[in-house]
């Protein structure tokens, strides 16, 4: 109480004093938002010596004196009581909760006060960003020490705020999650979901069952093993370091869905016995799943949730329940057999039957069952706490029927999908989620009642992790949409505002600079990678947040020192055109190169008799071709009319690679113009021409031509290999071409061709 109404004269004194807040004074960057600040005037300037009074054992007062020793060089003096120049102390104040903090900074000192350690916490992450970002340089650096004058009280809006990484596709080592951790840590993130096991790796240690990583963690891609997994002592090492973060683990164990890894080395546990090869090499999901009618498997996932509930402090275990394909319960006796003996009528109920038993164990354990919303299907356990990702409908559901629910819509949090024009990113899943999208998230959908919202606990960024095939990408994904993540969770949404947001990145870049993150930076966008003109061409280029672009002409990579993009490029001759982001650091973007080439345009044929709709096909159904050159060991082909490449997937089972196709037609353009070309084949001719190759991945259009063509019939050629490559299979791609004007960017409209 004593200590409260210090604080309040000290408030006092520091606004009487004519320290009243003004928000060009100084600028305040910190990341999330606090809820209330008043900005003096003024700086407090650290220096060596100074002292430092904090309760015994504070990781908030190690984690300060360790950052100002190693970047500034200056060590703060221990001394007891409120004498120090830097006092952290712990009160009780409920009105701050478990994770609020106030931080008052003045000329003279520093006073920082929370109820709990983790409150503390905060309130250094947030002084540390009042620092320069020097701060977060792990060699000493010169910088003006100094942090304006200001009165801070923040407490969060939500208590979950979360980001998952799913180490099950991809793996990342103890190293890499604990750099993630650190940052996370800097934007008062504090749960990370560790999806832990999936169809295609089994990542987490189980001692009664070793096959689990023997087998289970490795998978052979094309002809490479790909694997690894974490023991059970470098779980505890990721737990306590993420602790000393504030940081909660939840652990998750996929089940009834999303088990092939397990399975490959347990088939008893599946409803056909098996045998699998391995865990799946292709992403997507599997038909095969653990088998719901069988007594074993429950016995089975228990054990291994036994040690998990050991390992894990979490109150919470996420047991998955997404993508349950139904089709080996409706094919298994024994699956049969319990959902009569239960008077189940589907198989969704089935599932349901299945979570509530795992849910009833879990409690035995003194546990909470964590589950996607799929989970609602069919029943939803009693106790459930619901993930809903499938859009907003899940969570608005379970919220309504008074289940806690963390908001993870797929439109808006999820981290695997692109930032911004998908031609100038590393191939990805898909989809569309740029850093304004993720800020203008509200976790709390209207169709949730007012007096049911408490039940929205956060939100929470998914860090699907199929197509992160360096591990840098992980990075480039989460930074920066993580901080906007953090801001949704802890800023009260009428403190938000998106233009102040975006300014403040510029400062948090610096620090991830000194954390060696791989993070995103805005890239030019705008026109094809590829482009052919007849006498010159115009480019206009936009970025998605302010920020300079310099090119080049000649070939090099640019610096930040190469010409600067002001106005659209006219280029008259044939060159690589090279673009890149500057940051005002001086930290470059990735490259964009854009081949443009000089040509004639391409004549159309005014008339082509007898003409119907679709594609000569010659096929082959099996054998396996990764290049087009092996076609010319095919002694037999086949041939057969085709009004769409897709029909070559006829021949094939789901999913299943081998087999190739060589189609001729025609396309139709009305008049002549510069036109864009798409197809997902291997190669796409056009008039005799090569314009189209996509030698590896066939996805996403990054290999969209622009060309100019001549009104007309143009015969056109498209080689198709039915192949897998790094777990994408040719099924997945629509693979028919498109012909549309340079101005229409729906590439998914496909053309009409002919035969
Ligand atoms: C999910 O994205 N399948 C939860
Ligand atoms: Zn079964």
């Amino acid at each position: 109480m004593k200590c409260k109404k210090l604080y309040g004269i000290m408030l006092g004194a520091f606004l009487l004093s004519g320290h009243v807040f003004a928000a060009s004074k100084a600028s305040v960057n910190i990341i999330p938002k606090p809820n209330q600040v008043v900005v003096g005037e003024g700086y407090f300037v650290f220096s060596n010596g100074m002292t430092i009074s904090a309760p015994a054992g504070s990781r908030s007062k190690a984690l300060l004196v360790q950052k100002l020793q190693a970047a500034a060089g200056i060590g703060l003096k221990d001394v007891a009581g409120s004498k120090a120049s830097v006092e952290l102390s712990i009160r009780k104040a409920p009105e701050l909760g478990t994770e609020g903090y106030r931080l008052l900074v003045t000329k003279k000192e520093i006073k920082l006060d929370a109820a709990t350690e983790n409150g503390l916490y905060y309130g250094v992450q947030s002084l540390l960003q009042l620092l320069p970002p020097q701060i977060e340089s792990g060699q000493k650096v010169e910088a003006n020490w100094q942090v304006p004058c200001v009165s801070i009280s923040d407490t969060p809006r939500f208590s979950y705020r979360g980001i998952m990484l799913d180490c099950s596709r991809h793996f990342s080592t103890v190293d890499e999650i604990k750099k993630m951790l650190d940052a996370f840590a800097l934007y008062k993130i504090n749960k990370f979901h560790w999806h832990l096991t999936d169809d295609q790796g089994w990542r987490i240690e189980i001692k009664r069952y070793p096959k689990l990583t023997q087998i289970g963690s490795v998978r052979v891609e094309e002809g490479k093993p790909y694997g690894g997994f974490y023991t059970q002592e470098q779980a505890k090492e990721i737990i306590q370091y993420a602790t000393d973060r504030n940081i909660e683990v939840i652990p998750e164990i996929e089940m009834p869905g999303h088990g092939m890894a397990a399975l490959a080395a347990y088939p008893e546990y599946s409803c056909t016995g098996g045998p699998f090869k391995q865990p799946r090499i292709t992403w997507g999901v599997e038909d095969d799943v653990f088998c719901a009618g069988n007594d074993a498997t429950y016995t089975f996932l228990q054990n291994i949730l036994d040690e998990v509930c050991t390992l894990f402090p979490s109150k919470y275990v996420h047991v998955g329940g997404d993508e349950c394909p139904k089709v080996r319960w409706q094919n298994c006796p024994k699956c049969q057999s319990v959902m009569k003996a239960n008077g189940l009528k589907t198989e969704m109920e089935l599932q349901s039957y299945f979570t509530k038993r795992m849910e009833k164990y879990l409690e035995s354990k003194g546990k909470r069952l964590f589950g996607w919303d799929e989970i609602l299907e069919g029943g939803i356990a009693p106790s459930a706490t619901i993930m809903s990702w499938r859009g907003e409908q899940g969570g608005i559901e379970a919220a309504n029927a008074g289940h806690d629910v963390v908001m993870t819509p797929g439109g808006y949090v999820y981290l695997d999908h692109y930032q911004g024009d998908m031609l100038c990113e590393k191939v990805k899943i898909g989809g569309l989620s740029t850093l304004q999208n993720v800020y203008g998230y509200d976790p709390i959908p209207k169709a949730i009642a007012d007096d049911k919202a408490f039940h929205v606990l956060g939100l929470q960024g998914n860090m699907w992790q199929e197509y992160m095939f360096e591990p840098n990408q992980i990075e480039f994904q989460i930074f920066p949409r993580v901080t906007a993540i953090a801001e949704v969770g802890w800023t009260k949404k009428e403190n938000k505002n998106l233009d102040s947001f975006i300014q403040r990145i510029d400062n948090q870049q610096i620090r991830w600079d000194y954390h060696s993150l791989n993070y995103y930076i805005p890239m030019p966008e705008g026109n094809m990678n590829y482009i052919q003109f007849t006498d010159k061409v115009t480019l206009p280029f936009t970025t998605n947040r302010p920020v300079k672009v310099v090119y080049t002409l000649d070939g090099s990579d640019p610096t930040a020192t190469s010409a600067v993009y002001s106005e659209p490029l006219t280029v008259d001759r044939s060159v690589t055109l090279k673009l890149r982001s500057v940051l005002p650091q001086g930290t470059l973007s990735p490259v964009r190169a854009i081949e443009l080439t000089k040509t004639v345009p391409y004549k159309g044929l005014a008339k082509v008799d007898g003409l119907n709709k679709g594609m000569k096909m010659r096929y082959v159904k099996d054998g396996d071709y990764t290049s087009v050159n092996q076609l010319e060991a095919v002694a037999q082909w086949k041939d057969t009319i085709v009004t769409s490449i897709n029909d070559f997937f006829k021949f094939k089972k789901k999913e299943q690679s081998g087999g190739a196709a060589i189609l001729d037609g025609y396309i139709y353009v009305e008049k002549d113009g510069d036109y864009t070309l798409h197809c997902l084949a291997d190669q796409f001719y056009l008039n005799g021409k090569l314009l189209i190759v996509n030698d590896k991945m066939k996805k996403n259009a990054k290999s969209d031509i622009t060309v100019p063509l001549t009104a007309g019939y143009f015969p056109i050629k498209i080689v198709f290999l039915n192949r897998q490559y790094q777990g994408v299979v040719s099924e997945w791609m629509d693979a028919r071409p498109t012909v549309r004007p340079v101005s229409n960017t729906n590439r998914d409209l496909p053309t009409v061709v002919y035969y």
